[in-house]
């Protein structure tokens, strides 16, 4: 196999950095927050993952300081909304840079609804939220010790919403959620259904 070998400090040498192409396709991090002033927040962070199951913990990435990442260091509270295929475009939209004062629940036509333990509201048409507090936010480091300007926010979730229509037998239809995921390049997603899924055990 001849493969392509490349240093990332020094470029990839291709049309697009594949990193993200490679690592992908992954969960979206929807994260609503609010403001010390009240302002509802909403935006999305593909540099998220779950890290743990008892107690659950999920985090997301802010490269750059970003009106999220203030709010989560001001109120040690965020939601995680999950992104399925009839909101994609309700959640690119999020993304835009909008001033701190702009209402991304607004902005993107979508309602907000009241979490039960967090401040912050979830989004109300999405399926799934995540009620979470801040437990670390930590900046990463390169190789070399030196500081690079992202911010890894860690969250447990302290409240779980589940809409019951994906309940079947109490079982999450993650299939027929319609989850969407982000791939690489400047507009690739993916959405997941029935004919994504297989099943293997564990080797005992
Ligand atoms: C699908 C998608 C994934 C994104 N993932 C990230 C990410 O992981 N980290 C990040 O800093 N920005 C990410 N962005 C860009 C932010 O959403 C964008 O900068 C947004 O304006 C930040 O909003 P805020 O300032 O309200 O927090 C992503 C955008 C989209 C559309």
């Amino acid at each position: 196999m001849s493969t392509h070998f490349y240093e990332p400090r020094n470029g990839h040498g291709l049309p697009h950095d594949p990193f993200n192409a490679i690592v992908g396709p992954r969960p979206i991090g929807w994260i609503s927050s609010l403001s010390l002033d009240g302002v509802p927040n909403l935006a999305p962070y593909s540099f998220f993952n779950a890290f743990n199951y008892v107690p659950p913990i999920v985090g997301f990435a802010s490269i750059g300081e970003k009106d999220t990442l203030r709010n989560v260091r001001d109120t040690g509270e965020f939601v995680w909304n999950l992104a399925t295929r009839p909101l994609a475009e309700a959640m690119n939209l999020s993304c835009t840079a909008a001033a701190p004062e702009v209402d991304e629940f607004a902005l993107a036509g979508l309602n907000a609804a009241p979490s039960r333990l967090v401040s912050v509201p979830r989004v109300a048409e999405s399926p799934v939220s995540f009620e979470c507090r801040v437990t670390q936010i930590i900046q990463l480091q390169g190789a070399g010790g030196e500081a690079v300007p992202t911010w890894l926010t860690l969250g447990e979730v302290v409240g779980v919403h589940i809409d019951e229509a994906l309940l079947k037998d109490g079982v999450y239809d993650t299939a027929g959620a319609g989850h969407i995921l982000r791939g690489g390049g400047p507009a690739d997603y993916f959405s997941i259904g029935p004919e994504q899924l297989f099943r293997m055990f564990r080797p005992r």
